[in-house]
């Protein structure tokens, strides 16, 4: 049988090892030291970040996963999509629910998943192709922080930004975002993006820092990737794993916090980084939005929001939102 999965990868083959340098370089000789979250994601990364979504305290997945079962059939209706455009393809079951509705609306012609992982996705191209013979699957790796390559597909197109990975980005790294996305967009088409809500920070750092510890060794398994891709000697065991509620900038920050003062080698940079005790080493940005503010955000990037959808506990939103029409 052939398959018509087309994937597409523009990116030279030693892409994500540059950036990876390049990040490491900045990050630790930075003041304060951060990384980017993106690379916390090698196998056993991703596998931990599964078990994150079925956690207790960490209800955002399931809290959007019933938001797109209860309005699917909306977001097809007030789309009629011919293809979904998918941004970091991940859990392919939300995807599942967005086919279905696009399905049963009859609208549905292409899916268009576009991920950093060239693995992940063309195990998810299949396995969808698989469950949706005759649609057309093509799939494009891609790294958001550099493009954002949305294929031309059959449209209107409903471009999908799920699991709150907006919460990622700082404010100025959104705007850019946001206004990438907007340029490629054209009047018909339409966007989906899943974000998390402020809420009581004693919830909000639950989520973060699980009883389990799952968080906290998702959050070290970034140490064993550097260990690992550059040759570093980091002991996690030489940090803690911290969540703070950053209340001014309403968002969770996620750090490994030094123990002792101590110095670790990473030879592929050729570089010696310091930590002094209790020094902390940022990792993730989760921002909590509310309406007015995301709202707002959308519209600096001539997005117009057109429907917003929440859970029965008002915990996470689920929004659509259009190109704004210019007057001329
Ligand atoms: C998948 C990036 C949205 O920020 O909530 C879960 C990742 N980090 N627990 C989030 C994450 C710690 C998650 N995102």
């Amino acid at each position: 049988m052939t398959s018509s999965v087309t994937v597409h990868d523009t990116l030279p083959e030693d892409h994500f090892a540059e950036r990876l340098h390049a990040d490491v370089r900045a990050g630790l000789t930075a003041t304060p030291k951060s990384l980017p979250p993106k690379w916390f994601y090698d196998a056993r990364g991703s596998e931990l970040f599964t078990r994150i979504t079925r956690l207790p305290e960490y209800y955002l997945t399931r809290a959007e996963r019933q938001i797109l079962r209860a309005h699917a059939p909306d977001i097809a209706t007030h789309t009629r999509a011919r293809t979904l455009v998918e941004l970091g393809s991940g859990s392919s079951e939300k995807t599942r629910v967005l086919l279905d509705a696009l399905t049963a609306g009859g609208t549905l012609r292409a899916y268009a998943p576009i991920d950093v992982s060239r693995t992940a996705l063309t195990e998810a191209a299949e396995s969808i192709l698989a469950a949706y013979p005759g649609l057309e699957v093509d799939a494009t790796v891609a790294d958001f922080d550099q493009e954002l390559p949305i294929p031309d597909g059959p449209g209107p197109r409903l471009v999908a930004f799920l699991g709150s990975t907006i919460g990622n980005f700082d404010t100025a790294e959104r705007a850019t975002f946001l206004s990438r996305l907007s340029a490629a967009l054209t009047p018909n088409d339409a966007i989906l993006i899943g974000a998390d809500l402020v809420k009581s920070p004693t919830t909000l750092t639950r989520a973060y820092d699980d009883a389990q510890g799952v968080t906290a060794e998702f959050n070290k398994n970034l140490l064993r990737v550097l260990n690992r891709e550059l040759d570093a000697d980091f002991d996690a065991s030489a940090f803690d794993h911290v969540a703070r509620w950053d209340e001014r900038a309403e968002r969770i920050e996620m750090s490994l916090k030094a123990r002792h003062g101590h110095t670790v080698k990473i030879p592929a940079l050729d570089l010696e980084v310091g930590f002094s005790q209790g020094e902390l080493l940022r990792t993730e940005l989760s921002t909590k939005f509310r309406r007015p503010r995301l709202a707002a955000d959308l519209g600096r990037s001539a997005l117009t929001p057109t429907h917003w959808w929440t859970d029965p506990q008002n915990r996470f939103t689920v929004l659509l939102a259009r190109p704004t029409e210019r007057t001329r």
